[in-house]
Protein backbone atom coordinates (compact mmCIF):
# COMPACT_ATOMS: atom_id res chain seq x y z
CA UNK A 1 0.00 0.00 0.00
CA UNK A 2 2.76 2.37 0.93
CA UNK A 3 4.78 1.78 -2.09
CA UNK A 4 1.48 2.41 -4.18
CA UNK A 5 0.71 5.60 -2.79
CA UNK A 6 4.74 6.73 -3.40
CA UNK A 7 4.79 5.87 -7.01
CA UNK A 8 1.02 7.32 -7.85
CA UNK A 9 0.06 10.10 -6.24
CA UNK A 10 3.37 11.48 -5.71
CA UNK A 11 4.55 11.81 -9.40
CA UNK A 12 0.95 12.68 -10.27
CA UNK A 13 0.88 15.73 -7.73
CA UNK A 14 4.23 16.74 -8.64
CA UNK A 15 2.73 16.85 -12.47
CA UNK A 16 0.08 18.74 -11.67
CA UNK A 17 1.98 20.91 -9.81
CA UNK A 18 4.29 21.75 -12.34
CA UNK A 19 1.80 21.96 -14.71
CA UNK A 20 -0.79 24.21 -13.68
CA UNK A 21 0.78 25.86 -10.55
CA UNK A 22 3.95 27.46 -11.25
CA UNK A 23 2.24 30.81 -12.81
CA UNK A 24 -1.38 30.45 -10.70
CA UNK A 25 -3.18 32.74 -8.51
CA UNK A 26 -1.79 34.30 -6.00
CA UNK A 27 -3.85 33.91 -2.86
CA UNK A 28 -1.57 31.04 -0.64
CA UNK A 29 -4.76 29.40 0.55
CA UNK A 30 -6.33 29.15 -2.76
CA UNK A 31 -3.44 28.15 -4.49
CA UNK A 32 -2.86 25.24 -1.58
CA UNK A 33 -6.84 24.09 -1.76
CA UNK A 34 -6.59 23.35 -5.61
CA UNK A 35 -3.40 21.74 -5.53
CA UNK A 36 -4.85 19.63 -2.49
CA UNK A 37 -7.87 18.85 -4.41
CA UNK A 38 -5.56 17.33 -7.49
CA UNK A 39 -5.70 14.13 -5.21
CA UNK A 40 -8.01 12.25 -7.31
CA UNK A 41 -8.65 10.11 -4.25
CA UNK A 42 -9.77 12.72 -1.75
CA UNK A 43 -13.14 14.02 -1.15
CA UNK A 44 -11.67 17.45 -0.19
CA UNK A 45 -14.36 18.84 1.93
CA UNK A 46 -14.23 15.75 4.82
CA UNK A 47 -10.99 16.43 5.64
CA UNK A 48 -10.05 20.45 4.90
CA UNK A 49 -11.35 22.93 6.95
CA UNK A 50 -10.84 27.32 6.18
CA UNK A 51 -11.84 29.98 8.09
CA UNK A 52 -14.98 30.06 5.66
CA UNK A 53 -16.12 26.51 6.97
CA UNK A 54 -18.40 26.76 10.37
CA UNK A 55 -16.63 23.61 11.53
CA UNK A 56 -12.90 25.20 11.24
CA UNK A 57 -13.43 27.19 14.99
CA UNK A 58 -14.76 23.86 16.80
CA UNK A 59 -12.25 21.81 15.16
CA UNK A 60 -9.42 24.04 15.82
CA UNK A 61 -10.13 24.66 19.64
CA UNK A 62 -11.13 21.06 20.14
CA UNK A 63 -7.31 19.70 21.35
CA UNK A 64 -6.22 23.49 22.67
CA UNK A 65 -5.87 23.06 26.41
CA UNK A 66 -3.46 26.04 27.06
CA UNK A 67 -6.25 29.03 26.89
CA UNK A 68 -3.26 31.83 26.10
CA UNK A 69 -2.97 30.46 22.47
CA UNK A 70 -6.46 30.33 21.72
CA UNK A 71 -7.28 34.41 22.18
CA UNK A 72 -8.39 36.80 19.17
CA UNK A 73 -4.73 38.05 18.78
CA UNK A 74 -3.40 34.31 18.24
CA UNK A 75 -2.68 34.04 14.85
CA UNK A 76 -4.60 31.04 12.99
CA UNK A 77 -4.08 28.58 10.78
CA UNK A 78 -4.96 29.05 6.86
CA UNK A 79 -6.15 25.74 6.78
CA UNK A 80 -6.46 22.52 9.21
CA UNK A 81 -6.36 19.21 7.34
CA UNK A 82 -7.69 16.32 9.34
CA UNK A 83 -6.02 13.75 7.09
CA UNK A 84 -7.88 10.25 6.89
CA UNK A 85 -5.10 8.58 4.88
CA UNK A 86 -1.71 8.50 4.33
CA UNK A 87 -2.23 9.82 1.12
CA UNK A 88 -4.04 12.99 2.47
CA UNK A 89 -0.67 13.56 4.42
CA UNK A 90 1.69 13.30 1.62
CA UNK A 91 -0.40 15.44 -0.82
CA UNK A 92 -0.56 18.33 2.10
CA UNK A 93 3.34 18.29 2.38
CA UNK A 94 3.96 18.49 -1.20
CA UNK A 95 1.29 21.21 -1.73
CA UNK A 96 2.93 22.98 1.49
CA UNK A 97 6.30 22.92 0.28
CA UNK A 98 5.44 23.96 -2.85
CA UNK A 99 3.83 27.36 -1.94
CA UNK A 100 6.26 27.77 1.05
CA UNK A 101 3.77 27.32 3.16
CA UNK A 102 4.85 26.22 6.97
CA UNK A 103 3.28 23.21 8.53
CA UNK A 104 2.28 22.53 12.22
CA UNK A 105 1.39 18.61 13.21
CA UNK A 106 -0.78 18.13 15.97
CA UNK A 107 -1.36 15.08 17.42
CA UNK A 108 -3.07 15.66 20.71
CA UNK A 109 -2.93 19.67 20.99
CA UNK A 110 -0.64 19.71 24.49
CA UNK A 111 2.03 21.43 23.44
CA UNK A 112 2.79 24.20 26.11
CA UNK A 113 3.82 26.62 24.09
CA UNK A 114 1.20 25.65 21.61
CA UNK A 115 3.52 25.07 19.14
CA UNK A 116 1.57 22.27 17.42
CA UNK A 117 -1.39 24.85 16.04
CA UNK A 118 0.22 28.36 16.39
CA UNK A 119 3.15 30.07 15.23
CA UNK A 120 4.68 33.37 17.06
CA UNK A 121 6.22 34.73 13.88
CA UNK A 122 3.89 36.29 11.12
CA UNK A 123 4.24 33.78 8.60
CA UNK A 124 1.13 32.03 7.27
CA UNK A 125 0.87 28.08 8.06
CA UNK A 126 -1.45 25.29 8.16
CA UNK A 127 -2.07 23.26 11.34
CA UNK A 128 -1.94 18.88 10.41
CA UNK A 129 -4.49 17.22 12.88
CA UNK A 130 -4.00 13.74 13.03
CA UNK A 131 -7.05 13.14 15.11
CA UNK A 132 -8.64 11.13 12.65
CA UNK A 133 -5.33 8.46 12.23
CA UNK A 134 -6.14 7.09 15.73
CA UNK A 135 -6.02 3.13 15.51
CA UNK A 136 -4.32 1.18 17.94
CA UNK A 137 -3.73 -3.16 17.11
CA UNK A 138 -2.64 -5.20 19.61
CA UNK A 139 0.01 -7.73 18.15
CA UNK A 140 -1.94 -10.80 20.66
CA UNK A 141 0.81 -12.88 21.90
CA UNK A 142 3.80 -10.74 21.11
CA UNK A 143 3.42 -8.02 24.10
CA UNK A 144 3.15 -5.25 20.99
CA UNK A 145 0.76 -2.84 19.56
CA UNK A 146 1.05 -0.41 16.72
CA UNK A 147 -0.30 2.95 18.05
CA UNK A 148 -1.23 5.58 15.74
CA UNK A 149 -0.35 9.10 16.64
CA UNK A 150 -3.58 10.98 16.62
CA UNK A 151 -4.27 8.44 20.13
CA UNK A 152 -4.33 9.69 23.15
CA UNK A 153 -2.15 7.49 26.00
CA UNK A 154 -5.47 6.90 27.85
CA UNK A 155 -6.86 5.16 24.63
CA UNK A 156 -4.08 3.03 24.50
CA UNK A 157 -4.17 2.32 28.30
CA UNK A 158 -7.58 1.05 27.85
CA UNK A 159 -7.25 -1.12 24.66
CA UNK A 160 -3.80 -2.73 26.04
CA UNK A 161 -5.12 -3.60 29.89
CA UNK A 162 -8.77 -4.65 27.33
CA UNK A 163 -5.98 -7.08 26.41
CA UNK A 164 -4.30 -8.70 29.47
CA UNK A 165 -4.58 -7.84 33.02
CA UNK A 166 -0.90 -8.39 33.14
CA UNK A 167 0.16 -5.65 30.15
CA UNK A 168 0.82 -2.02 30.60
CA UNK A 169 2.60 0.89 28.99
CA UNK A 170 4.89 3.22 30.49
CA UNK A 171 4.01 7.04 29.32
CA UNK A 172 2.84 9.92 30.38
CA UNK A 173 0.15 10.44 33.64
CA UNK A 174 -2.17 12.88 32.02
CA UNK A 175 -4.67 10.40 29.47
CA UNK A 176 -5.51 12.83 26.98
CA UNK A 177 -2.15 13.43 25.57
CA UNK A 178 -1.03 12.46 22.64
CA UNK A 179 0.66 10.14 21.35
CA UNK A 180 2.54 12.08 18.82
CA UNK A 181 4.15 14.74 20.49
CA UNK A 182 4.40 12.80 23.83
CA UNK A 183 6.58 9.80 22.47
CA UNK A 184 8.81 12.49 20.41
CA UNK A 185 9.54 14.13 23.56
CA UNK A 186 10.00 11.05 25.88
CA UNK A 187 7.44 10.57 27.88
CA UNK A 188 7.16 9.59 31.50
CA UNK A 189 5.01 8.83 33.95
CA UNK A 190 4.16 6.11 37.03
CA UNK A 191 6.26 3.70 35.76
CA UNK A 192 9.20 5.28 34.30
CA UNK A 193 11.60 3.77 37.03
CA UNK A 194 10.99 0.24 36.12
CA UNK A 195 10.18 0.63 32.39
CA UNK A 196 11.71 4.04 31.08
CA UNK A 197 10.52 6.54 29.10
CA UNK A 198 7.36 5.87 26.72
CA UNK A 199 10.49 6.69 23.25
CA UNK A 200 12.74 3.79 24.77
CA UNK A 201 10.06 1.63 24.53
CA UNK A 202 9.42 2.14 20.44
CA UNK A 203 10.78 -0.65 18.46
CA UNK A 204 9.23 0.74 15.10
CA UNK A 205 8.06 3.35 13.76
CA UNK A 206 6.06 5.05 10.94
CA UNK A 207 6.81 8.31 9.27
CA UNK A 208 6.04 10.62 6.38
CA UNK A 209 8.83 12.72 5.32
CA UNK A 210 9.74 16.21 3.78
CA UNK A 211 9.42 14.85 0.50
CA UNK A 212 5.91 12.98 1.00
CA UNK A 213 8.01 9.51 1.61
CA UNK A 214 6.18 6.62 3.87
CA UNK A 215 9.23 5.20 5.93
CA UNK A 216 9.25 2.67 8.48
CA UNK A 217 12.55 1.92 10.64
CA UNK A 218 14.24 -0.39 8.10
CA UNK A 219 13.89 2.50 5.09
CA UNK A 220 14.65 5.56 7.53
CA UNK A 221 17.09 3.99 8.74
CA UNK A 222 18.85 4.34 12.34
CA UNK A 223 19.63 7.73 12.77
CA UNK A 224 16.39 9.21 12.14
CA UNK A 225 14.54 6.53 14.01
CA UNK A 226 16.80 7.30 16.80
CA UNK A 227 15.93 11.13 16.67
CA UNK A 228 12.33 10.52 16.34
CA UNK A 229 11.94 8.68 19.67
CA UNK A 230 12.83 12.07 21.89
CA UNK A 231 14.47 14.98 20.19
CA UNK A 232 10.94 16.72 20.60
CA UNK A 233 7.88 16.40 17.72
CA UNK A 234 7.50 18.49 14.75
CA UNK A 235 11.22 18.50 13.43
CA UNK A 236 11.56 15.09 11.48
CA UNK A 237 8.39 14.68 9.44
CA UNK A 238 5.08 13.40 10.17
CA UNK A 239 5.28 10.50 12.89
CA UNK A 240 2.08 8.84 11.20
CA UNK A 241 2.37 5.84 13.99
CA UNK A 242 4.41 3.78 16.31
CA UNK A 243 5.36 0.34 17.42
CA UNK A 244 6.08 -0.40 21.35
CA UNK A 245 6.79 -2.84 23.75
CA UNK A 246 3.91 -3.40 26.03
CA UNK A 247 5.08 -3.94 29.34
CA UNK A 248 4.25 -6.52 32.64
CA UNK A 249 2.03 -4.96 35.40
CA UNK A 250 0.38 -7.24 38.21
CA UNK A 251 -3.09 -8.20 38.59
CA UNK A 252 -2.80 -5.65 41.82
CA UNK A 253 -0.84 -2.65 42.22
CA UNK A 254 -1.24 0.28 45.13
CA UNK A 255 -1.35 3.90 45.33
CA UNK A 256 -1.56 6.59 47.67
CA UNK A 257 -1.22 10.11 48.51
CA UNK A 258 0.07 11.43 51.52
CA UNK A 259 -0.48 15.01 51.93
CA UNK A 260 1.82 16.83 54.96
CA UNK A 261 2.17 20.58 55.58
CA UNK A 262 5.28 22.06 56.61
CA UNK A 263 3.59 21.86 60.40
CA UNK A 264 3.80 18.69 60.29
CA UNK A 265 7.40 17.87 58.95
CA UNK A 266 6.42 18.19 55.23
CA UNK A 267 10.18 19.80 54.80
CA UNK A 268 12.03 17.24 56.85
CA UNK A 269 10.57 14.27 54.52
CA UNK A 270 10.87 15.98 51.66
CA UNK A 271 14.86 16.42 52.15
CA UNK A 272 14.43 12.46 52.98
CA UNK A 273 12.92 12.44 49.57
CA UNK A 274 15.72 13.90 47.60
CA UNK A 275 18.05 11.48 48.96
CA UNK A 276 16.39 8.33 48.57
CA UNK A 277 13.22 9.00 46.21
CA UNK A 278 15.58 7.79 43.05
CA UNK A 279 17.22 4.62 44.96
CA UNK A 280 13.86 3.05 46.22
CA UNK A 281 12.85 -0.28 44.61
CA UNK A 282 12.11 0.42 40.90
CA UNK A 283 8.86 -0.90 41.80
CA UNK A 284 7.78 2.41 43.65
CA UNK A 285 7.52 5.24 41.96
CA UNK A 286 6.95 8.24 44.52
CA UNK A 287 6.53 12.22 43.38
CA UNK A 288 5.95 15.10 45.32
CA UNK A 289 3.56 18.05 44.49
CA UNK A 290 4.39 21.10 46.35
CA UNK A 291 1.82 23.68 46.70
CA UNK A 292 0.63 26.49 49.18
CA UNK A 293 -3.02 25.44 51.07
CA UNK A 294 -4.94 26.81 53.66
CA UNK A 295 -4.03 24.72 57.48
CA UNK A 296 -6.82 24.59 59.92
CA UNK A 297 -6.49 27.95 61.32
CA UNK A 298 -6.79 29.59 57.75
CA UNK A 299 -3.49 30.25 57.26
CA UNK A 300 -1.34 30.33 53.75
CA UNK A 301 1.01 27.54 54.05
CA UNK A 302 2.96 24.78 52.10
CA UNK A 303 1.40 21.27 51.35
CA UNK A 304 4.30 18.37 50.32
CA UNK A 305 1.96 15.85 48.90
CA UNK A 306 3.98 11.97 48.46
CA UNK A 307 2.12 10.60 45.51
CA UNK A 308 2.61 7.10 44.46
CA UNK A 309 2.46 3.92 42.56
CA UNK A 310 3.83 0.49 43.70
CA UNK A 311 3.71 -2.45 41.27
CA UNK A 312 2.34 -5.14 44.42
CA UNK A 313 0.24 -4.86 46.66
CA UNK A 314 -0.48 -3.09 49.75
CA UNK A 315 1.72 -5.67 52.24
CA UNK A 316 4.62 -5.55 50.15
CA UNK A 317 4.44 -1.97 50.12
CA UNK A 318 4.21 -1.55 53.42
CA UNK A 319 6.92 -3.78 53.53
CA UNK A 320 9.05 -1.64 50.99
CA UNK A 321 8.48 1.83 52.47
CA UNK A 322 8.84 0.48 56.32
CA UNK A 323 12.36 -0.88 54.70
CA UNK A 324 13.38 2.25 52.74
CA UNK A 325 11.45 5.25 53.95
CA UNK A 326 9.87 4.78 57.17
CA UNK A 327 10.04 8.11 57.99
CA UNK A 328 7.25 8.90 56.22
CA UNK A 329 4.85 7.03 58.32
CA UNK A 330 2.89 4.91 55.36
CA UNK A 331 -0.15 2.91 57.01
CA UNK A 332 -2.78 0.69 55.35
CA UNK A 333 -5.31 3.10 55.66
CA UNK A 334 -3.30 5.32 53.37
CA UNK A 335 -3.41 2.67 50.87
CA UNK A 336 -5.52 1.44 47.79
CA UNK A 337 -4.76 -1.80 45.90
CA UNK A 338 -6.37 -1.57 42.48
CA UNK A 339 -6.00 -2.54 38.91
CA UNK A 340 -3.38 -1.10 36.79
CA UNK A 341 -5.54 0.40 34.48
CA UNK A 342 -7.57 2.00 37.49
CA UNK A 343 -4.25 3.46 39.01
CA UNK A 344 -4.55 6.04 35.39
CA UNK A 345 -8.04 7.22 36.88
CA UNK A 346 -6.86 7.70 40.04
CA UNK A 347 -3.44 9.66 39.03
CA UNK A 348 -5.69 11.64 37.23
CA UNK A 349 -7.97 12.80 39.75
CA UNK A 350 -11.21 10.76 38.87
CA UNK A 351 -13.27 9.85 42.07
CA UNK A 352 -13.37 6.16 42.99
CA UNK A 353 -15.29 3.95 41.35
CA UNK A 354 -15.16 5.93 37.49
CA UNK A 355 -15.45 3.38 34.40
CA UNK A 356 -12.44 2.88 32.70
CA UNK A 357 -14.85 3.76 29.50
CA UNK A 358 -13.78 7.36 30.67
CA UNK A 359 -10.51 7.09 28.69
CA UNK A 360 -12.21 6.01 25.33
CA UNK A 361 -14.07 8.97 25.66
CA UNK A 362 -11.63 11.25 24.01
CA UNK A 363 -12.64 13.91 26.77
CA UNK A 364 -11.03 17.61 26.33
CA UNK A 365 -8.95 18.60 29.24
CA UNK A 366 -10.38 21.42 30.88
CA UNK A 367 -8.82 24.72 29.17
CA UNK A 368 -7.11 26.96 31.81
CA UNK A 369 -4.41 29.24 30.71
CA UNK A 370 -1.16 27.98 32.28
CA UNK A 371 2.88 28.64 32.17
CA UNK A 372 5.65 25.88 33.26
CA UNK A 373 9.15 25.91 32.88
CA UNK A 374 10.63 22.49 33.73
CA UNK A 375 14.23 21.63 35.56
CA UNK A 376 16.53 18.72 36.65
CA UNK A 377 18.24 18.01 40.53
CA UNK A 378 21.89 16.30 40.23
CA UNK A 379 22.48 16.96 44.11
CA UNK A 380 19.77 17.32 47.07
CA UNK A 381 19.08 20.77 47.58
CA UNK A 382 20.70 21.64 50.85
CA UNK A 383 17.91 21.42 53.29
CA UNK A 384 18.72 24.65 55.46
CA UNK A 385 18.00 26.26 51.99
CA UNK A 386 14.32 24.51 51.66
CA UNK A 387 13.07 27.02 53.86
CA UNK A 388 13.49 29.90 51.09
CA UNK A 389 12.12 28.13 48.22
CA UNK A 390 8.67 27.60 50.69
CA UNK A 391 8.49 31.10 50.66
CA UNK A 392 8.97 31.37 47.17
CA UNK A 393 6.33 29.52 46.10
CA UNK A 394 3.92 31.34 49.09
CA UNK A 395 4.40 34.70 46.90
CA UNK A 396 2.82 32.94 44.10
CA UNK A 397 -0.68 33.05 43.42
CA UNK A 398 -1.63 29.39 42.00
CA UNK A 399 1.90 27.69 41.77
CA UNK A 400 2.29 24.17 41.59
CA UNK A 401 5.84 22.23 41.90
CA UNK A 402 5.32 18.46 40.54
CA UNK A 403 9.03 16.66 41.33
CA UNK A 404 9.53 13.31 39.51
CA UNK A 405 12.24 11.04 40.47
CA UNK A 406 14.11 9.41 38.64
CA UNK A 407 16.75 6.10 39.35
CA UNK A 408 15.95 2.83 38.70
CA UNK A 409 15.89 2.33 34.72
CA UNK A 410 16.67 5.70 34.42
CA UNK A 411 19.77 5.23 35.58
CA UNK A 412 20.64 1.87 32.89
CA UNK A 413 20.07 3.59 29.57
CA UNK A 414 22.85 5.26 28.50
CA UNK A 415 22.78 9.00 27.24
CA UNK A 416 23.39 8.32 23.50
CA UNK A 417 20.43 5.88 23.35
CA UNK A 418 17.96 8.18 22.77
CA UNK A 419 17.88 11.86 21.95
CA UNK A 420 16.58 12.14 26.08
CA UNK A 421 19.94 12.53 27.87
CA UNK A 422 18.74 13.36 31.26
CA UNK A 423 19.96 9.68 32.82
CA UNK A 424 22.46 8.32 35.34
CA UNK A 425 23.09 10.40 38.12
CA UNK A 426 19.78 12.99 37.62
CA UNK A 427 17.85 12.55 40.60
CA UNK A 428 14.58 14.00 39.92
CA UNK A 429 12.99 16.74 37.45
CA UNK A 430 11.06 19.46 38.84
CA UNK A 431 7.91 21.18 36.83
CA UNK A 432 7.20 24.66 37.85
CA UNK A 433 3.09 25.02 36.69
CA UNK A 434 1.12 27.90 37.80
CA UNK A 435 -2.69 28.57 36.25
CA UNK A 436 -4.87 31.26 36.61
CA UNK A 437 -8.67 31.53 34.99
CA UNK A 438 -9.40 34.85 33.74
CA UNK A 439 -7.88 36.45 30.53
CA UNK A 440 -6.58 39.71 32.24
CA UNK A 441 -3.48 40.25 31.13
CA UNK A 442 -2.75 41.33 34.51
CA UNK A 443 -3.21 37.65 35.50
CA UNK A 444 -0.80 36.59 32.99
CA UNK A 445 1.54 38.98 33.78
CA UNK A 446 1.55 38.33 37.81
CA UNK A 447 1.71 34.65 37.06
CA UNK A 448 4.59 34.82 34.27
CA UNK A 449 6.79 36.91 36.53
CA UNK A 450 6.05 34.71 39.40
CA UNK A 451 7.41 31.80 37.37
CA UNK A 452 10.86 33.43 35.94
CA UNK A 453 11.63 35.01 38.95
CA UNK A 454 11.86 31.12 40.60
CA UNK A 455 13.65 29.50 37.79
CA UNK A 456 16.33 32.44 38.29
CA UNK A 457 16.18 31.66 42.23
CA UNK A 458 16.74 27.95 41.62
CA UNK A 459 19.90 28.63 39.43
CA UNK A 460 22.18 27.59 42.21
CA UNK A 461 20.09 24.41 43.24
CA UNK A 462 19.43 22.52 39.74
CA UNK A 463 21.76 20.84 36.82
CA UNK A 464 24.07 23.84 35.12
CA UNK A 465 26.87 24.04 32.38
CA UNK A 466 24.37 23.28 30.64
CA UNK A 467 21.21 23.83 33.17
CA UNK A 468 18.79 20.78 31.80
CA UNK A 469 15.20 20.71 30.59
CA UNK A 470 12.78 18.57 29.30
CA UNK A 471 11.50 18.86 25.62
CA UNK A 472 7.79 17.74 26.52
CA UNK A 473 7.81 20.82 28.91
CA UNK A 474 8.17 23.13 26.22
CA UNK A 475 9.17 26.63 27.32
CA UNK A 476 10.20 29.30 24.35
CA UNK A 477 11.88 31.18 27.43
CA UNK A 478 15.22 29.66 26.61
CA UNK A 479 15.09 30.61 23.55
CA UNK A 480 13.75 30.47 19.50
CA UNK A 481 14.66 30.16 15.84
CA UNK A 482 14.55 33.36 13.95
CA UNK A 483 13.12 32.35 10.84
CA UNK A 484 13.63 28.96 8.19
CA UNK A 485 15.74 30.24 5.80
CA UNK A 486 18.27 31.95 8.74
CA UNK A 487 18.41 28.97 11.56
CA UNK A 488 21.42 29.00 13.14
CA UNK A 489 22.77 25.69 15.02
CA UNK A 490 24.83 28.17 17.23
CA UNK A 491 22.20 30.04 18.00
CA UNK A 492 20.05 27.37 18.67
CA UNK A 493 22.83 25.28 21.05
CA UNK A 494 21.30 27.66 24.11
CA UNK A 495 18.32 25.68 23.87
CA UNK A 496 18.80 22.52 22.06
CA UNK A 497 21.70 21.66 24.88
CA UNK A 498 19.24 22.41 27.90
CA UNK A 499 16.81 19.95 26.39
CA UNK A 500 18.85 17.06 24.82
CA UNK A 501 22.66 17.51 25.84
CA UNK A 502 25.15 16.07 23.40
CA UNK A 503 22.69 14.28 21.45
CA UNK A 504 21.78 18.17 20.09
CA UNK A 505 24.59 17.91 17.75
CA UNK A 506 23.59 14.39 16.04
CA UNK A 507 19.90 15.26 16.09
CA UNK A 508 20.76 18.68 14.00
CA UNK A 509 22.98 15.71 11.83
CA UNK A 510 19.97 14.38 10.95
CA UNK A 511 17.67 17.28 10.15
CA UNK A 512 20.82 18.48 7.97
CA UNK A 513 20.41 15.23 6.27
CA UNK A 514 16.86 14.23 6.24
CA UNK A 515 15.36 17.78 5.72
CA UNK A 516 17.99 20.14 4.87
CA UNK A 517 15.77 22.40 3.20
CA UNK A 518 14.22 23.19 6.71
CA UNK A 519 10.76 22.51 5.70
CA UNK A 520 9.69 21.04 9.25
CA UNK A 521 10.63 24.55 10.78
CA UNK A 522 9.04 25.91 13.57
CA UNK A 523 10.29 28.26 17.20
CA UNK A 524 12.12 25.49 18.62
CA UNK A 525 12.57 22.77 15.73
CA UNK A 526 15.73 20.91 15.65
CA UNK A 527 18.52 23.28 13.00
CA UNK A 528 19.73 21.66 10.20
CA UNK A 529 23.79 20.79 10.47
CA UNK A 530 24.88 20.35 7.37
CA UNK A 531 28.42 18.97 7.17
CA UNK A 532 29.56 20.51 4.35
CA UNK A 533 33.86 21.67 3.96
CA UNK A 534 33.34 25.40 5.49
CA UNK A 535 31.20 23.94 8.25
CA UNK A 536 33.19 20.66 9.05
CA UNK A 537 35.03 22.51 12.19
CA UNK A 538 31.76 23.05 14.08
CA UNK A 539 32.32 20.21 16.41
CA UNK A 540 34.81 22.70 17.86
CA UNK A 541 31.73 24.21 19.44
CA UNK A 542 30.49 21.20 20.64
CA UNK A 543 31.39 22.12 24.10
CA UNK A 544 30.08 24.85 23.88
C1 LIG B 1 -2.20 18.50 31.19
C2 LIG B 1 -0.88 17.94 30.70
C3 LIG B 1 -0.31 16.85 31.36
C4 LIG B 1 0.90 16.32 30.92
N1 LIG B 1 1.43 15.23 31.57
C5 LIG B 1 2.61 14.70 31.16
C6 LIG B 1 3.20 13.58 31.80
O1 LIG B 1 2.66 13.03 32.76
N2 LIG B 1 4.39 13.12 31.35
C7 LIG B 1 5.02 13.68 30.29
O2 LIG B 1 6.09 13.20 29.91
N3 LIG B 1 4.49 14.74 29.65
C8 LIG B 1 3.31 15.26 30.05
N4 LIG B 1 2.79 16.35 29.41
C9 LIG B 1 3.53 16.94 28.29
C10 LIG B 1 3.25 16.21 26.99
O3 LIG B 1 3.96 14.98 26.97
C11 LIG B 1 3.72 17.06 25.81
O4 LIG B 1 3.04 18.27 25.80
C12 LIG B 1 3.54 16.32 24.48
O5 LIG B 1 4.36 16.89 23.50
C13 LIG B 1 2.10 16.37 24.05
O6 LIG B 1 1.86 15.61 22.91
P1 LIG B 1 0.55 15.97 22.04
O7 LIG B 1 0.53 15.08 20.89
O8 LIG B 1 -0.63 16.02 22.94
O9 LIG B 1 0.86 17.48 21.69
P2 LIG B 1 0.88 18.35 20.36
O10 LIG B 1 0.65 19.73 20.84
O11 LIG B 1 -0.03 17.81 19.33
O12 LIG B 1 2.38 18.17 19.87
C14 LIG B 1 3.51 18.52 20.62
C15 LIG B 1 4.70 18.74 19.69
O13 LIG B 1 4.97 17.55 18.92
C16 LIG B 1 4.74 17.79 17.53
N5 LIG B 1 3.98 16.64 17.01
C17 LIG B 1 2.74 16.26 17.42
N6 LIG B 1 2.38 15.15 16.76
C18 LIG B 1 3.39 14.82 15.94
C19 LIG B 1 3.58 13.77 15.00
N7 LIG B 1 2.64 12.85 14.82
N8 LIG B 1 4.73 13.74 14.28
C20 LIG B 1 5.66 14.67 14.48
N9 LIG B 1 5.55 15.70 15.37
C21 LIG B 1 4.42 15.76 16.08
C22 LIG B 1 3.96 19.07 17.47
O14 LIG B 1 4.17 19.74 16.23
C23 LIG B 1 4.49 19.84 18.66
O15 LIG B 1 5.72 20.42 18.34
C24 LIG B 1 1.57 16.91 29.82
C25 LIG B 1 1.00 18.00 29.18
C26 LIG B 1 -0.20 18.53 29.61
C27 LIG B 1 -0.79 19.73 28.91
C1 LIG C 1 -8.06 5.50 -3.20
O1 LIG C 1 -8.98 5.13 -2.18
C2 LIG C 1 -9.31 3.76 -2.19
C3 LIG C 1 -10.41 3.53 -1.17
O2 LIG C 1 -10.21 4.29 0.00
C4 LIG C 1 -8.05 2.95 -1.91
O3 LIG C 1 -8.35 1.58 -1.92
C5 LIG C 1 -7.00 3.27 -2.95
O4 LIG C 1 -5.79 2.61 -2.61
C6 LIG C 1 -6.74 4.76 -3.01
N1 LIG C 1 -5.82 5.08 -4.09
C7 LIG C 1 -4.79 5.88 -3.92
C8 LIG C 1 -3.95 6.13 -5.11
O5 LIG C 1 -4.56 6.43 -2.83
C1 LIG D 1 -1.06 27.19 60.37
O1 LIG D 1 -0.08 27.98 59.71
C2 LIG D 1 0.51 29.00 60.50
C3 LIG D 1 1.40 29.82 59.57
O2 LIG D 1 2.27 29.03 58.82
C4 LIG D 1 1.26 28.34 61.65
O3 LIG D 1 1.85 29.33 62.45
C5 LIG D 1 0.28 27.48 62.47
O4 LIG D 1 1.01 26.77 63.46
C6 LIG D 1 -0.45 26.49 61.57
N1 LIG D 1 -1.48 25.82 62.33
C7 LIG D 1 -1.71 24.51 62.25
C8 LIG D 1 -2.81 23.97 63.09
O5 LIG D 1 -1.05 23.77 61.54
C1 LIG E 1 -3.00 33.06 61.04
O1 LIG E 1 -4.31 33.52 60.78
C2 LIG E 1 -4.84 34.32 61.81
C3 LIG E 1 -6.31 34.58 61.51
O2 LIG E 1 -6.52 34.72 60.11
C4 LIG E 1 -4.01 35.59 61.95
O3 LIG E 1 -4.52 36.40 62.97
C5 LIG E 1 -2.56 35.21 62.25
O4 LIG E 1 -1.73 36.35 62.27
C6 LIG E 1 -2.04 34.22 61.23
N1 LIG E 1 -0.75 33.70 61.65
C7 LIG E 1 0.32 33.65 60.85
C8 LIG E 1 1.55 33.05 61.44
O5 LIG E 1 0.30 34.05 59.69
C1 LIG F 1 21.11 35.00 10.37
O1 LIG F 1 20.95 35.08 11.78
C2 LIG F 1 22.03 35.59 12.49
C3 LIG F 1 21.73 35.55 13.98
O2 LIG F 1 21.08 34.36 14.31
C4 LIG F 1 22.30 37.03 12.02
O3 LIG F 1 23.45 37.54 12.66
C5 LIG F 1 22.51 37.05 10.51
O4 LIG F 1 22.60 38.40 10.06
C6 LIG F 1 21.33 36.39 9.79
N1 LIG F 1 21.60 36.30 8.36
C7 LIG F 1 20.66 36.55 7.45
C8 LIG F 1 21.10 36.37 6.02
O5 LIG F 1 19.52 36.88 7.74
Amino acid sequence: MELNLITKVVPYLLGVLMASFSSAISDPTDNFLQCLSQDPNATYSDFVFTPKDTEYSSVLESTIINLRFSTSTTPKPLAIITPLTYSHIQSTILCLKHFKIQIRIRSGGHDYAGLSYTSSDQSSFVVLDLKELRSITIESGQNTAWVESGATVGELYYWVSQESQNLGFPAGICPTVGVGGHISGGGFGTMVRKYGLAADNVIDARIIDANGRVLDRKSMGEDLFWAIRGGGGGSFGVVVASKVNLVYVPEKVTVFSLSKTLEQGGSSLFNRWQYIGHKLSPDLFIRVIIQPTLNETGNRTIQVIFNSLFLGNVDKLIETVTDSFPELGLQEKDCSEMSWIESILYFDNYPKGESIDVLRDRKPEPKVYFNAKSDYVTEPIPEEKLEEIWKWCLEGDNPILILEPHGGKMDEIEETRIPYPHRKGYLYNIQYFEKWEDESSESSEQCISWMRKIYENMTPYVAKNPRAAYVNYRDLDLGENDNADNTSYLNAMKWGKKYFGDNFRRLAMVKGVVDPDNFFFFEQSIPPLIMSEENSDIGSYQSL
